[in-house]
C-alpha cells in the first residue's frame, strides 16, 4: 500500500518550496514508516532549496523531527509501532571500516530508506535521507530513535540536527570539562546548544560571541556567563580580557566564515581547543601563520553533528531535558503549519527566530 501525505517539496533551484501529495510506500525490510508530529526549520532545508547542497530536484524537505512509528518491514527489531523517536541521519552501519575501528560517528555507509517516496511518479530527494516536513515519511529503522515518550515533539525533535550539532560540539568533540572556559562564536541554534553543553559539562565561563544583541540575549537563557558584540569590539581581545589575559580553553566556531574561525584560532589560551561546527562554503580559504599553528599548540577539530551516536545520545538528552537541566523548549521560537515553511525560511534569514518548528496538523 502507498499512503498519500501531504508535505513539503522544493521542485527546483530557488524556487518557493510547495506543500503538495506525495506518495509514500510501506516499509520494507529494514524500513520503518513513522508519522511525523513536528520538525524544525533548519537552514540546510533553505540549502537544499537553493540548490547548494546538489542539484538532485525534487527535494523532500524537513530533517530535524519526532513522531510515532507507525508500521516497521520485516526484520526490525529496535523499534516497533507506537514508539515515540526522534529521526537522525547517522543510522550507523557497524561494518565499515570506521565502524570496524570503532569509530562509528565516522561511519561513512550509514542507513537510509531503500524504496522512494514519490511525486507525481517521480522519485524524491529527502533532505538528510530523512524529509520529514510531511504527515507521514519512510525511514530506515536505525533512522529512528527511541525517546522518552514524555517529552514534547516540539523540543525535543530539534535533537535531530541542530541542537545535537552544538551540544556535541562542546561536550563530544569539545571534550568540555569541569572548570574549562569556553567561547562560542555565533549564537544560533547551533551556538546556544554549544552554550548549553559548555554548561552542561561544567564550564564556569561561557563567552557567547555574536553581531547581534538580540541573539546575545537569548545566550544569556541558555548559560552565556559573558557575551562580546563583535560588530562593535575586536572578539579576541574581549576573550583575553575575560580570562585573565589567557584566552578560552576551547573555542566553538558556529558560523562557518574563515574571519570567525581566525577569531577562534587566536582566542584560544596556550593548547586550546577550536571545535569548528559551522559548515564553510567550498571557495572559503583560511590563511594562518605556520608559526601561530605549531606554536599555541592544542587541537583545531571539525564537528560533524556533534561526533553523536543517536542511538546514545538521542535518550540522554531527552532525560536530561525531562529532568528540567535541558531547556529544549528555548529553542522553539514559534509554531507554524506545514503551509508556513516557505515565510518560516524568510524570518530565519533575517535572525528572528532560532527555530521555527512544523506541527505536523497544525493550523497555519
Ligand atoms: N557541523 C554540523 O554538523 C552542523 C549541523 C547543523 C548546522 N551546522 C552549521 O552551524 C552553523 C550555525 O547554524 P545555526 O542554525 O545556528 O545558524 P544561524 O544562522 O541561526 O546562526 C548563526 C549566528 O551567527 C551569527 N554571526 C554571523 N556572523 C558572525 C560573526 N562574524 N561573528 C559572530 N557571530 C556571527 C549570526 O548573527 C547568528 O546569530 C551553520 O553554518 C550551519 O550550517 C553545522
Ligand atoms: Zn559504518
Ligand atoms: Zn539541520
Amino acid at each position: 500500500m502507498r499512503h498519500e501525505v501531504r508535505a513539503v517539496v522544493a521542485l527546483g533551484r530557488g524556487e518557493p518550496v510547495r506543500v503538495e501529495t506525495i506518495e509514500v510506500p510501506d516499509p520494507g525490510p529494514g524500513e520503518a514508516l513513522v508519522a511525523v508530529q513536528a520538525c524544525g526549520v533548519c537552514h540546510t532545508d533553505l540549502h537544499y532549496r537553493e540548490g547548494a547542497i546538489n542539484d538532485e530536484f525534487p527535494f523532500l524537505l524537513g530533517h530535524e523531527a519526532a513522531g510515532l512509528v507507525e508500521s516497521v518491514g520485516d526484520g526490525v527489531t529496535d523499534v516497533a509501532p507506537g514508539d515515540f523517536v526522534v529521526l537522525n541521519w547517522r543510522a550507523v552501519c557497524g561494518e565499515c571500516r570506521a565502524c570496524r575501528r570503532a569509530r562509528p560517528q565516522y561511519c561513512f555507509a550509514t542507513h537510509n530508506a531503500t524504496q522512494k517516496m514519490t511525486l507525481d511518479g517521480t522519485e524524491l530527494s529527502p533532505a538528510l535521507g530523512i524529509g520529514a516536513f510531511a504527515e507521514k515519511t519512510l525511514v530506515a529503522a536505525g533512522q529512528a530513535t527511541k525517546v522518552d515518550p514524555r517529552a514534547r515533539p516540539e523540543a525535543v525533535g530539534l535533537l535531530g540536527c541542530g541542537v545535537m550539532a552544538g551540544l556535541g560540539a562542546a561536550i563530544n568533540t569539545g571534550g568540555v570539562g569541569l572548570g574549562d572556559s569556553v567561547a562560542v562564536f555565533g549564537c544560533g541554534g547551533v551556538g546556544d546548544a554549544a552554550i548549553a553543553g559548555a554548561r552542561l559539562a561544567g564550564a564556569v565561563k561561557v563567552i557567547a560571541v555574536d553581531l547581534d544583541a538580540r541573539k546575545l540575549e537569548l545566550a544569556k537563557g541558555f548559560g552565556a556567563t559573558h557575551t562580546v558584540d563583535a560588530s562593535s569590539v575586536d572578539p579576541v581581545e574581549a576573550i583575553r580580557d575575560l580570562t585573565g589575559g589567557f584566552g578560552a580553553d576551547v573555542c566553538i566556531e558556529a558560523v562557518g566564515h574563515p574571519k570567525v574561525f581566525e577569531q577562534a584560532f587566536g582566542a584560544r589560551d596556550l593548547a586550546g581547543v577550536l571545535v569548528q561546527v559551522g559548515v564553510p562554503s567550498p571557495e572559503m580559504r583560511i590563511d594562518i601563520p605556520m608559526i601561530d599553528f605549531f606554536g599555541r599548540g592544542g587541537q583545531l577539530r571539525p564537528s560533524w553533528y556533534g561526533d553523536c551516536l543517536p542511538s546514545r545520545d538521542f535518550p540522554l538528552y531527552a532525560d536530561l531535558y525531562l529532568q528540567g537541566r535541558l531547556d529544549l523548549d528555548a529553542f522553539v521560537s514559534e509554531t507554524i503549519a506545514l503551509d508556513d515553511v516557505e515565510d518560516a525560511f524568510a524570518r530565519m534569514e533575517r535572525g528572528e527566530v532560532l527555530r521555527s518548528v512544523v506541527v505536523v496538523g497544525g493550523d497555519s
